[in-house]
């Protein structure tokens, strides 16, 4: 799927449901989301923390690497399934957890689910996310995980767990990456006073929303979904987004490893913890018994500076054992980022921001996505070389000299 700038994008000159079936890149999604989605709402999405610097590395790092194909061995078919703790996929692709999908649109995390299903990927369902996670389970028939913050402390957590497990999810993904910062777009565009829906405090901003009048229409009709209904408190009260700030800022949110063996007593199926970008970290991991792990720096969205996921990739997969499941998110964009991740050692990926901008065209926003994705990888892996992606190993690429990775001899 190719990339390219904004002017590039296919869909430039094309409007209405057609600049969907344009739409052949990520760069396209973009600009759809970009002219769909009010200022607030889509800088929210695509920004990062502080001056960006980890946002841009974490496609820079896959830049910096190059595919070394098997020519003149071009395979009759492409198998694209993976398997992970015993279940298998049809595809390597993942939609990571996002909140706030339910005021992309009103269709929210149902449409990521519908088309993750349809296209036999997994959704890791976000813990504050605007759907009740049992209505997502229910209506639903794709493999799906859930997500979890320590937002509010552990008498929040404990019975969002303990609720996901009697919905029927039996995968839990902990988020431990997950120190606030400011971000200087959400700043400027005044996300908090429109989110919150303080009436004086949006008066200057709402302009934006003005200037999308259909996305406009669609949030109204949808009752202004910003609550998060799997994040209740003590006394049944639902989190609003005013509360979501405290409540990441309290002591106990900070997660801490004897947080993480608290919930492998609670939660009697598979952990994965999200947010893990060194070797020591990812031992840590295996040894508080986690099943998995997702080297991920959030996107770019919590500390700047942090290391690009990919090069973390390179740096933990040889310290942990080759049967432990790794993944990667943060910059995946296109077929061959998928690719350079798996022969770096990751058994799948998660997407954030691509598909949370193909939402702005609803379900078939995402179903598109993920088709132009699909068709991709198995021309890239045919194009490589490669039947399998199990056959994918350092020998496919060349890395750049100082990254430490596996020895492939
Ligand atoms: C709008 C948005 C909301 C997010 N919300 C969550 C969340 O609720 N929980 C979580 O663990 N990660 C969250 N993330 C991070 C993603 O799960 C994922 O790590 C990141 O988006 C991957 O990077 P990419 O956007 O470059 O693909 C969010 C990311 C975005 C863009």
């Amino acid at each position: 799927m190719p990339g390219g700038s904004g002017d590039q994008a296919r869909v430039a000159q094309v409007s209405g449901e057609r600049a969907l079936r344009e739409a052949i890149g990520f760069e396209d999604f973009r600009v759809l989301a970009k002219r769909r989605l009010p200022r607030v709402l889509f800088d929210s999405i695509e920004g990062g923390a502080g001056e960006e610097v980890t946002l841009r590395a974490n496609r820079m790092a896959f830049d910096q690497i190059a595919l070394r194909p098997r020519q003149a061995n071009a395979p009759a078919e492409v198998d694209l399934s993976v398997t992970l703790l015993g279940d298998t996929f049809r595809t390597p692709v993942m939609l990571a957890p996002c909140g706030s999908a339910r005021i992309v649109h009103p269709s929210g995390e149902l449409a990521v689910a519908r088309a993750a299903a349809g296209a036999g990927a997994l959704y890791v369902v976000p813990h504050l996310g605007g759907t009740h996670c049992e209505t997502i389970r229910q209506q639903t028939e794709g493999p799906l995980w859930y997500q979890i913050y320590l937002y509010g402390g552990r008498e929040i957590a404990e019975p969002a767990v303990r609720r996901a497990w009697a919905a029927g999810y039996r995968t839990l993904v902990v988020t431990v990456d997950n120190a606030r910062t400011t971000r200087a777009r959400d700043v400027r565009n005044g996300f908090r006073s429109l989110m919150t829906k303080d009436r004086m405090g949006s008066v200057p901003h709402l302009g934006q929303l003005l200037a999308r009048p259909r996305w406009l229409a669609g949030f109204v009709r949808d009752g202004m979904p910003t609550a998060c209904p799997n994040a209740l408190y003590p006394d049944g009260r639902v989190m609003e987004p005013g509360d979501v700030a405290a409540a990441s800022q309290r002591p106990d949110a900070q997660f801490r490893w004897n947080d993480f063996d608290w919930l492998r007593d609670i939660w009697p199926g598979a952990l994965i913890v999200k947010g893990i970008l060194t070797a020591e970290d990812a031992a840590r991991a295996v040894a508080h018994g986690a099943s998995g792990i997702i080297v991920s720096n959030h996107g770019g969205r919590t500390l700047d500076g942090l290391e690009p996921s990919l090069r973390a990739l390179a740096e933990i997969v040889p310290a942990v054992a080759s049967d432990f499941p790794v993944l990667l998110d943060s910059g995946i964009r296109r077929a061959t980022d998928v690719v350079k991740a798996l022969c770096l050692g990751a058994r799948a990926v998660l997407l954030g921001r691509p598909y949370m901008f193909a939402l702005s065209y609803g379900e078939a926003g995402v179903t598109r996505l993920l088709a132009l994705l699909d068709s991709d990888l198995r021309q890239t892996l045919a194009a490589l070389g490669s039947a399998s992606l199990r056959d994918l190993d350092l020998t496919y690429i060349r890395v750049p000299a100082d990254w430490q990775v596996r020895s492939t001899s």
